[in-house]
């Protein structure tokens, strides 16, 4: 065999020998595994505040309405492009585009460079509940929460369980995907999901769990807004790891046989349940001891009035709980994590040609370091995981629409969709990709950059992207 035609050759436009690459050995591991991606800190904390704070039960609907018209149609693009080109990100444009497109292999890199980004503070969350975990257990932050906390954020502990995940991170990628990525989604998944269910049903048995739950789901029409919506499509985004090739990577390994849209589908619903159950969770502990308030959004939810309440049920059952929540949200987050270094990962790989052990060691020892700023600055992280990640996540689904709305022939991106037993949709698929995305994307990036504008925003405040980084607000919301 001549070098050019050899199945690792990384520059050929040919299907890759998926026995080289890697793939899921089952459908449900697959399944798991984005489904793991899925699930994170957008379902266990920025979803159910969210809803509390932006209509209850209205923003349950608009939020399912945008999965469905959004989140599923990009997730069936976005994993098409993957299983077809079986490849990483920026070989994957090659694939698709037959190299005549070189602008497009730079939307590639950009997505693994994301992903490796937001694993960077991301790392140091999934961190913070490890030590939460051993925390829970021994009962540490049980008298001085806040201090706990603070002591947690910042300095050398934060350095360390960074450091942990990291190189936990490292070990699962080092194994071939059907031993390690698949693997310990088999194991982590299906674990996460009884203690989340478990804790919900005990949470149920509380008293006053009732101001709770209406706390979380109270419907409220006024809040059907702009920003909120616009709000709720990058909460959508990132809570399905779209746009970062994640997806796209994960569906690099996929065998053709299975519909994309039936798994999509699966894997979106799922993902939605496992949120709501989330805030049945969380609010009803809050409730039953007086701790509700809408004023801490999202992550401080979880470590604030969340670690009082398991502190407030003192020894042992506070510890039990305490315990048992912190280490399935660390499952949660870790089988995340996992999913935001296997891009770069794979692009390591198979565009230099580095042995799988290598390129995890090089990559996770890349995005450790990228971490460090976040782990002596916590503030840090409201702008890379704020302004900064909602840019990318938008932008990221706004060149997959592009890419197959305008940029691959019709027919090819319909059958690149449809291929697979099960349930078709690429025809409704892909005129959403070329029209609908592009432009509500197109003027929320906008917006994301500049700010929503005031007669659009209502009270909310939004702040874009310029306003951030120092810019005076451009639009006049200030008046
Ligand atoms: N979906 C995860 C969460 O909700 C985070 C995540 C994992 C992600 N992979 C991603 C976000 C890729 C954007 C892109 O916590």
């Amino acid at each position: 065999m001549s070098k050019s035609d050899s199945p690792t050759d990384n520059t050929s436009t040919k299907p890759a020998d998926p026995e080289q690459r890697g793939q899921f050995g089952t459908r449900i591991g697959f399944i798991l595994a984005a489904i793991g991606s899925a699930v994170g800190f957008g379902s266990i904390a920025r979803f159910p505040m969210n809803a509390a704070n932006n209509g209850g039960a209205m923003f349950l609907l608009m939020y399912l309405f945008i999965m469905l018209l959004f989140g599923i149609p990009i997730m069936i693009a976005e994993l098409s492009m993957g299983r077809t080109a079986q490849r990483n990100t920026v070989g994957a444009f090659r694939v698709l585009t037959g190299k005549t497109r070189p602008k497009w292999m730079g939307v590639g890199f950009l997505y693994f460079l994301v992903a490796a980004f937001i694993l960077s503070y991301y790392s140091i969350l999934s961190g913070w509940t490890l030590r939460y975990f051993f925390g829970s257990m021994t009962g540490a932050y049980f008298n001085d929460p806040d201090a706990y906390l603070t002591a947690t954020q910042e300095g050398p502990w934060a350095l360390i369980w960074h450091a942990v995940v990291m190189v936990l991170t490292a070990v699962v990628l080092t194994g071939t995907v059907s031993k390690g990525i698949e693997k310990v989604n088999l194991v982590m998944m299906p674990a996460l999901f009884l203690i989340i269910v478990g804790l919900a049903v005990y949470a149920a048995t509380l008293p006053n769990v009732a101001a709770g739950y209406e706390f979380y789901l109270q419907p409220d029409l006024t809040a059907f807004t702009l920003p909120v919506m616009a709000a709720a499509v990058g909460q959508a985004f990132f809570s399905l790891s779209l746009g970062q090739g994640a997806m796209m990577t994960y569906a690099s390994y996929l065998p053709k046989r299975t519909s994309l849209a039936t798994n999509a589908s699966i894997i979106s619903l799922s993902t939605l349940c496992f949120a709501v159950t989330c805030g049945f969770l969380i609010f009803p502990l809050l409730s039953t001891f007086g701790l509700l308030s809408g004023e801490r959004a999202g992550l401080g939810l979880i470590f604030g009035p969340l670690a009082q309440a398991f502190a407030e049920m003192g020894q042992p059952l506070g510890n039990i709980i305490g315990a048992l929540f912190f280490l399935a949200t660390f499952f949660a987050s870790f089988t995340s994590a996992v999913s935001l270094a296997e891009p770069a990962i794979s692009y390591a790989i198979e565009e230099h040609k580095l042995d799988r052990r290598r390129a995890s060691i090089l990559i996770c020892a890349l995005i450790y370091i990228a971490g460090i700023a976040v782990a002596f600055n916590s503030n840090l992280l409201d702008l890379e995981g704020g302004a900064l990640t909602d840019f990318f996540v938008i932008l990221g689904g706004f060149t997959i629409a592009l890419y197959v709305g305008w940029f691959s022939p019709v027919a090819q991106a319909i059958a690149r969709m449809d291929e697979g037993e099960g349930v078709k949709l690429g025809r409704f698929v892909r005129p959403l990709m070329q029209w609908v995305m592009p432009l509500v994307l197109g003027v929320l990036l906008l917006f994301s950059i500049t700010g929503t504008p005031c007669f659009l925003s209502g009270d909310a405040n939004s702040v874009g992207l310029l306003e951030t980084f120092g810019a005076p607000d451009l639009m006049g919301c200030e008046g």
